[in-house]
């Protein structure tokens, strides 16, 4: 069954705690946090202080995406704060498979990012290393753009990697996913489908009611 993971770069941050609860109570699972870095994308969003304040209020389990370059900098740090899942990008490693290990030697589950023009091949002889691939549908950066469609394609063939090599691996989605395409986007393959403004923009509950209605759970 689908997962959805709210991202809460779209939350009202004057209200941050209050927005997870609201988002918990409703039974979602994970929680995804999208740390950029100016650099790797053209944005900055948070680091470290939020991570480790709002690792007190739940036990969701935190999908820490990093949009920064060279993350193994980092990775030990955010693993102290609360990261379950650490995502780092493909394109911002210049050693991926190191980095991988480093994550796990942190104690936290791996995942790489792909951003949409990355060839998926990027991860295939680490795939059986990693916990999850995100399969980015915009491109990195903001919230509120809109879903690229060849995304569902390679979403598609991902899945086929992962069953020919009958690994267990997830397949997450992030950027432009609403309740219009999130059934595509499941019978795609999808395990968690990251959400921002379609759960934080407007009425929180009736967004994620809406979304489980449209995918029947
Ligand atoms: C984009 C971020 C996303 C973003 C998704 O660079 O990685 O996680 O918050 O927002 P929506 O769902 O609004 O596209
Ligand atoms: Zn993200």
């Amino acid at each position: 069954m689908l997962e959805i993971a709210p991202s809460i770069l779209s939350a009202d941050f004057a209200k941050l705690g209050e927005n997870i609860k609201t988002v918990e109570q409703e039974g979602v699972k994970y929680l995804h946090i999208d740390v950029m870095d100016g650099l790797f994308v053209p944005s900055i969003s948070f680091g470290m202080p939020i991570i480790s304040s709002i690792r007190k209020i739940t036990d969701m389990v935190f999908d820490v995406h990093l949009m920064i370059e060279s993350p193994e900098r980092y990775i030990e740090e955010f693993a102290r704060c609360g990261a379950d899942i650490i995502t780092v990008h493909a394109e911002a490693c210049k050693h991926l498979d190191r980095v991988v290990t480093q994550i796990k030697e942190a104690g936290c589950k791996a995942a790489v990012a792909l951003n949409p023009a990355t060839p998926l091949n990027a991860v295939e002889y680490v795939l059986d290393m990693l916990d999850m691939v995100l399969i980015m549908s915009v491109n990195p950066g903001f919230g509120g753009q809109k879903y690229i469609p060849y995304s569902t394609e390679k979403i598609k063939e991902l899945k086929k990697m992962i069953e020919n090599k009958g690994i267990s691996t997830l397949i997450e989605v992030d950027g432009g996913v609403n309740a219009s395409n999130v059934v595509e986007i499941m019978e795609a393959g999808v395990d968690i489908a990251v959400m921002g403004s379609a759960v934080f923009g407007g009425e929180i509950k009736a967004n994620i009611e809406k979304v489980y209605q449209t995918i029947k759970k």
